[in-house]
């Protein structure tokens, strides 16, 4: 996930946009860069377009207030990036804006471009200076411009023209994308969407577009939502949008949140606002990752020849929430890669007897890369000379340079102190190497490869068809929230699910929640259930559904609430609240954790309680 920014616009005198905020282009751009760096801050640039001064590009690694932003006085427009890694490490180089060889083209992208290796090898001709997949697009623009995009290739009378040309590349990019593109000597911003999101504001003789209002709200709250598929063109003279290549009008909406709102993106706090990220970032962990054909993955992992073959054990280590994504994963390594996969808290890590070290993976699973008591399982592994691994959402985070191998889950930023996007993309970047290892060791067949990469792809869809049902939810909340106690249930892949959705209400609202195996419930926690404390129970596929309602059962006996996710056409007369999950197999219960992240935090927000930041708790734990 990364932040784009570019601001096009006539300024008075005072440099006042019709909002009256004063400053020139380049000092517009770059508070547009602070709004948006939750979005990531890895990097950040600028490249500016001035009517005599051409074009002029400033980045650099690090944080947004690092950069300095360069004076164009005849600025008339510009872009911005903050950028979070995916492809490359956060260094100057791979910063955005990047550039073609002529060195007149610049561009900034947020999203991934899956077919970027071979678009480079097409352009075998090209110099490339980053490691980035983004760096194609200004390549593929520059042979556009040059093949006549838009003037004598096209039929048409007249220069080679930059909208023309974004559309070529447009269809020649796969993956999901929001695309920004200036030239020197165009006076216009050239923007097209694909799976990313992208919102223009439109002022008095000035338009923005950027990856949410965040960025320019200061400036004007009329605002246009790109769908899919469009290309627009920004000038001082206003905006046109295209839909395969014909013009269309897209509605002007007024944005009434207020400043603090706004800031996190019209959600009251981030943690709502980053359960509601899930589809978006559920995308960009599995960007050009699945071969559903092949029945393959690429993680561009990689590990010593036979030592897959070999393994013996993979062992994974973790905390809290990553934990709970730990013993997700372990089911999936032992039923998908046919290996014996343990999971252990990573403060209680030992090598332990009667293990080969040669043939055991451990696996680190931790969204900051920083959490002390992972690093020291990690260094305790290291030291008896296993293999280590770590899967983790920070890039150049100490994790990642202390084991063999690292895997990242690309969510973006997480700002929330209770995990929430992170665990969805731990899961599936887990689910992932699963079938990766599985595939390598002989141990999955490529039909059984393509139904579980086949869920997965369902993933962000059917995650946003629970976030659309999250007033039934919000209702849910408020029946049952005051309950004295409440007990998560599941089997199978539903105990981590149940886990961690335990783990979310007790972390944000304060409340006694516990999480068990749903067979456990009668062998010593029935004696706590009343009808004061509400059982939530995960009923879906992966997850012994059938069993879990027996337990359940026995608990509504004793008076409890009972409130179930339940797999699409499944029912359960007796359960006092259904929440629906759509069908997507083994990641059902990961779906179905969507609606107990949900009912947290309306649980929490009915109670007033301080989301982001609860009490005692902090988001990354750096002490043992
Ligand atoms: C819970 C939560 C924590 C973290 C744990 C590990 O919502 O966020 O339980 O999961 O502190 O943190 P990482 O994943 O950064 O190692």
């Amino acid at each position: 996930m990364c932040g784009i920014i570019g601001f096009v616009g006539e300024l008075d005198s005072g440099g006042q946009t019709d909002g009256g905020t004063t400053g020139s282009v380049g000092a517009i751009i770059h508070e547009g860069l602070r709004n948006l760096e939750y979005r990531g801050y890895d990097s950040a640039g600028v490249a500016l377009v001035g009517a005599s001064s051409g074009l002029t590009v400033a980045k650099r690694s690090g944080e947004v207030d690092g950069l300095t932003v360069p004076d164009v006085p005849d600025a008339t427009h510009g872009v911005g990036h903050t950028r979070w890694s995916t492809h490359g490490p956060p260094t100057d180089a791979n910063a955005h804006p990047h550039t073609d060889c002529v060195g007149d083209v610049a561009v900034v992208h947020n999203g991934i471009v899956e077919n970027y290796e071979a678009l480079k090898k097409e352009l075998a001709d090209h110099e490339f200076t980053s490691d980035t997949d983004t760096e194609v697009i200004p390549h593929l623009i520059e042979e556009e411009l040059a093949a006549g995009a838009g003037g004598e290739e096209d039929g048409k009378e007249g220069d080679a023209d930059l909208l023309a040309a974004v559309r070529r590349v447009e269809d020649r990019l796969e993956g999901s994308y929001a695309i920004c593109a200036v030239r020197e000597g165009d006076d216009r911003i050239v923007v097209a969407r694909r799976g990313s999101p992208l919102v223009l504001g439109r002022g008095e003789n000035a338009a923005f577009v950027a990856s949410d209002v965040t960025a320019f709200l200061e400036h004007t709250r009329d605002v246009t939502y790109l769908e899919d598929g469009d290309v627009a063109a920004l000038s001082p003279d206003g905006v046109e949008v295209f839909a395969r290549g014909e013009p269309v009008e897209r509605e002007i909406e007024r944005v009434t949140w207020e400043a603090d709102a706004a800031e996190k993106g019209g959600y009251e706090h981030y943690m709502r606002k980053e359960i509601h990220e899930q589809p978006e970032s559920l995308r960009q962990t599995l960007a050009g990752r699945l071969d559903v054909s092949a029945g393959d993955v690429d993680l561009d992992v990689s590990f010593p020849p036979g030592f897959l073959a070999d393994l013996e054990e993979i062992r994974i280590v973790a905390c809290g929430t990553s934990y709970y994504a730990g013993r997700y994963a372990a089911q999936l390594f032992e039923e998908l890669a046919g290996v014996r996969a343990t999971v252990e808290i990573a403060s209680e890590y030992e090598f332990g007897a009667g293990r080969t070290p040669d043939r055991t993976l451990v696996v680190a699973v931790t969204q900051s890369g920083e959490t002390a008591d992972t690093l020291g399982a990690v260094r305790r592994a290291n030291a008896a000379g296993a293999r280590t691994f770590a899967v983790t959402n920070t890039l150049g985070s100490t994790v990642t340079r202390e084991v063999d191998g690292t895997a990242f889950i690309r969510a973006g930023p997480e700002i929330g102190v209770a995990a929430t996007k992170t665990f969805a993309s731990q899961v599936a970047t887990l689910a992932m190497l699963a079938v990766a290892v599985g595939r390598d060791r002989g141990a999955l067949a490529a039909a059984d490869a393509r139904s579980v990469l086949k869920d997965l792809q369902g993933l962000p869809g059917a995650v946003q068809q629970v976030l659309d049902e999250e007033e039934q939810v919000r209702e849910a909340a408020r029946e049952y929230g005051d309950g004295e106690a409440f007990f998560f249930v599941g089997r199978a892949l539903g105990v981590p699910v149940a886990l961690e959705g335990a783990l979310k209400l007790k972390e944000i609202s304060y409340d006694h929640a516990e999480g068990f195996a749903a067979g456990e419930l009668k062998h010593g926690p029935l004696a706590l259930v009343t009808p004061d404390t509400p059982v939530l129970a995960v009923l879906t596929d992966g997850a012994r559904a059938a069993e879990t309602m027996n337990n359940v059962t026995e608990a509504q006996t004793r008076g409890a609430p009972a409130l179930g996710c339940v797999s699409a056409g499944d029912t359960y007369d007796t359960l006092d609240v259904s929440f629906e999950v759509p069908n997507v197999g083994v990641v059902e219960p990961l779906v179905a954790n969507v609606y107990l992240q949900l009912f947290a935090y309306h649980v929490a927000n009915d109670k007033g309680r301080a989301i982001d930041k609860p009490r005692n708790l902090a988001k990354s734990v750096t002490v043992e």
